[in-house]
């Protein structure tokens, strides 16, 4: 009988079979000790030659790193440790020789890694890294519907921008000019929310940025969320609700992982617990208390962000920014209209920025006001005006970006680790 290595634990003292890669093996004369995975998980085969047939055992020789494989034999539960389990090994063929793998277990530099991104999406970490970030996607859909957000998919060519012009890919496009790969299906799930109220797009999004920082793609992942007649303080509620979900959903469902990580859960945990929030005004105040040289007005750093959340438990709002920093949909405060009712998440142990959010401009004549502003032209978000012209309603949203969450939960130092095939300014390969 095949079975997962995942179900090891209900087929103890069970002769089964598995099939995966043989990622080491081990020999000390005759008894060999073969490191297999399945994809579901990791486990150890022990080979004893004077119980095998002579064909069988000169196969185990054989095999090299990364062959693929089909094992079978007797499940045990490991002596010592808990939840550890092994096979008794019985019966081993190669599906395909693997000579002379690329990857040996020596160190790699991270280039020769990336430029092997194809068979090192294969290692324990990247293993888990993948699972870890399934289980965001599946977190955030879970909890998106229990507050009665469906799915509703945007474009990715688009005729016009939505966070600001200096990072869009230009893409020619037929006879009609030039479209633009998208940066936030925003502006589209804002049109579907007067179909179905409450909605989420995940996609790939695109930012011409030329920022190299641990914290950059120019591919990535983000879901948008609006709601109708939802405002700031109900959104700011739904993001908490998200973020606070997501943390949960992966203790319970990712400790496998985590370990493989070396992660410290218990600081995720912390992380479960009511958010602090700032003012835009605050945070300034803050930041330049603790030393940074930030001016009102500007924009925070990486090195900001990191510095005003050092000594938090829980991730950081700094809501209600200048408007002239910020993009162009976002609602004035009416208490004061040089500020924006809107929102960036900042996450715990130098995680960054995961959330940007706001409620949007509901008023025809102040959206148009800012699209002219922002030098856009109108004429290319008429569609988009039309919304507030034909039954415009006070609503709001985010949007959250997938490996700036996956980095965090991970603790990964790098954000081309937590998309199976990074796409950053100096990489297109593989
Ligand atoms: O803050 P941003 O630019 O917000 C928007 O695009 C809004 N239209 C979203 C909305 O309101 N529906 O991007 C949202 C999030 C950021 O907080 C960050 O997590 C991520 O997307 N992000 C990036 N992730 C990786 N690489 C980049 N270059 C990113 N730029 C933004
Ligand atoms: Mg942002």
């Amino acid at each position: 009988m095949r079975i997962l290595i995942k179900d090891f634990s209900s087929h103890i003292g069970q002769e089964i079979e598995v099939s995966g890669w043989l990622y080491n093996k081990r020999s000390s004369g005759p008894i060999a000790f073969l490191e297999l995975r399945d994809g579901s998980g990791w486990t150890q085969a022990v080979a004893i030659k004077n119980e095998l047939a002579s064909e069988i055992w000169n196969e185990i020789e054989r095999a090299t790193q990364e062959s693929s494989v089909i094992i079978a034999g007797a499940v045990s539960a490991h002596p010592k440790k808990p939840d550890v389990y092994e096979l008794h090994l019985k019966n081993f063929s190669i599906v395909n020789l693997s000579p002379d793998y690329p990857i040996a277990k020596k160190e790699h530099g991270p280039d020769f890694l990336m430029d092997n991104r194809h068979l090192w999406l294969r290692s324990k970490k990247q293993w888990a890294i993948l699972r870890l970030r399934d289980a965001v996607m599946t977190a955030i859909a879970e909890y998106l519907h229990q507050q009665n957000f469906i799915r509703v998919d945007s474009p990715i060519f688009t005729p016009n921008a939505c966070e600001g012009t200096t990072t869009l890919f230009p893409v020619p496009y037929f006879d009609l000019g030039t479209a633009y790969l998208s940066q936030s299906g925003q502006l589209y799930i804002e049109a579907a929310i007067a179909s179905v109220g409450r909605c989420y797009d995940f996609g790939p999004v695109f930012r011409a940025e030329k920022s190299k920082t641990k914290r950059h793609l120019t591919e990535f992942w983000m879901m948008d969320a609006e709601a109708a007649f939802v405002e700031h303080e109900e959104n700011l509620r739904i993001q908490e609700g998200l973020v606070r979900h997501i943390i949960r959903y992966c203790l319970e469902h990712c400790a496998e992982e985590f370990a493989a990580l070396e992660r410290n859960t218990e600081n995720l945990k912390k992380a479960d617990s009511d958010f602090t929030r700032y003012t835009y005004d605050q945070a300034i105040a803050k930041l330049r208390e603790l030393g940074s040289d930030i001016k009102y007005g500007e924009d925070l750093g990486n090195d900001d962000e990191v510095l005003l959340t050092k000594d938090s438990v829980v991730p950081v709002f700094i809501e209600k920014w200048p408007k002239n920093i910020k993009s162009f949909y976002m609602k004035r405060d009416s208490a004061n209209t040089e500020l924006v009712l809107n929102d960036d998440l900042i996450a715990t142990e130098g995680g960054g920025e995961l959330i940007g959010g706001s409620q949007r401009e509901d008023d025809f004549d102040l959206l148009l006001e800012r699209i002219k502003k922002e030098g856009l032209n109108a004429d290319d978000y008429q569609w988009y005006l039309d919304l507030r012209r034909y039954g415009s309603v006070p609503h709001s949203g985010f949007g959250i970006g997938l490996e700036r969450t996956v980095r965090w939960l991970a603790g990964a130092e790098h954000i081309r680790e937590c998309i199976p095939f990074p796409r950053t300014i100096g990489r297109l390969k593989p």
